[in-house]
């Protein structure tokens, strides 16, 4: 008899976390451990090693992150991300190797600097503008040093848990007769549950593949575009009004255009990746379901 694959999920709390976790019973052949801050801190080495030599997973999936873009930049807390997003990630992917782990890292479009006028390629030059952003890097450098490892590149994450742009905007068009949304800034949104999908397809499937390759929905759309038609898809009657980047500052800097080419995943693991507006269907349903807008 085959002994089951057993996965380990970092940062488990998170959005792409609690996605994984609600997939996971429909895979009774992976064994998940569903590790959250208390049980597994990434950012401490020990606690890294001992897991490692009790559990042995077969697979790592790192969905723990620092991904407070905006407060990254503030010194005290950069070296916060760093430590996060860089310097558990190569203890992550330094334990993976030593005990034979597949480690599937996550990382993010903000490692481009948005001066690109066709869909990033994996291989494309990188060059973050944000402390978050060059912390993302470091980690996707650091983990390919280590080890063979799968890394994922995402955009614009949003999920019926957690935080995120879909969550808030829906809260504000209920809360408020008109507001103002970034229509010079592209990008392609990604439904965390079909990333954890492709994530389980990639694990599940015959070929391990490492590099790094892009994962995001279908499309490539502005924050204005995505707020229009969650207004469409909730019923709401909000005015939103589309203004430039510049006249809503951040703390971090964004690239303008981060729609990235999601090719090479797709070619190599035969993952699907929805149209943008059937996964942002998909979860406004479901957040409906549970009662988040009326
Ligand atoms: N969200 C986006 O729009 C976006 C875009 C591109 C790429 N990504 C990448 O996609 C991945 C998943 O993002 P997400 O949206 O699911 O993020 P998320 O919701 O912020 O979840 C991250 C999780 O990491 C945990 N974490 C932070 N520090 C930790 C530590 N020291 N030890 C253990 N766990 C720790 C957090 O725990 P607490 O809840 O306790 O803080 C949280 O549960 C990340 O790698 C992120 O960089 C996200």
């Amino acid at each position: 008899m085959q002994s089951p694959v057993k996965v380990l999920v970092t940062g488990s709390n998170g959005q792409l976390g609690f996605e994984i976790r609600e997939l996971a019973a429909a895979y009774p052949d992976l064994v998940f451990d569903f590790t959250d801050r208390s049980r597994l801190p990434v950012a401490e080495e020990e606690s890294i090693a001992q897991y490692f030599e009790e559990f042995q997973p077969d697979y790592c999936i790192n969905c723990a992150a620092y991904t407070a873009v905006d407060r990254a930049e503030a010194p005290e807390e950069a070296a916060v991300a760093e430590k996060v997003n860089a310097t558990a990630v190569a203890c992550l992917a330094r334990a993976c190797a030593s005990g034979g782990t597949k480690l599937i890292h996550i990382s993010t479009d903000y490692v481009f600097d948005g001066r690109a006028t066709e869909p990033y390629k994996p291989s494309d030059a990188t060059h973050p503008l944000s402390v978050y952003g060059a912390t993302k890097r470091k980690g996707e450098l650091l983990a390919q040093e280590q080890t063979d490892a799968v890394i994922i590149r995402t955009a614009w994450v949003y999920s019926s848990f957690g935080k995120n742009f879909v969550k808030t905007m829906i809260r504000l068009m209920q809360e408020r007769p008109a507001i103002n949304v970034v229509s010079d800034q592209y990008g392609a949104p990604t439904y965390a549950r079909d990333l954890a999908k492709a994530i389980i397809d990639i694990i599940s499937g015959d070929s391990w593949l490492p590099g790094i390759y892009h994962y995001t929905n279908e499309g490539a759309i502005s924050w204005y575009d995505f707020a229009v038609k969650i207004r469409e898809l909730t019923g709401s009657s909000c005015t939103i009004n589309a203004i430039p980047a510049t006249a809503y500052p951040t703390p971090a800097k964004r690239p303008a255009y981060s729609v990235l080419d999601t090719a090479t995943i797709k070619e190599a693991y035969k993952v699907d990746t929805p149209y943008w507006t059937s996964s942002l269907k998909e979860c406004i349903e479901k957040l409906k379901q549970e009662k988040y807008f009326l």
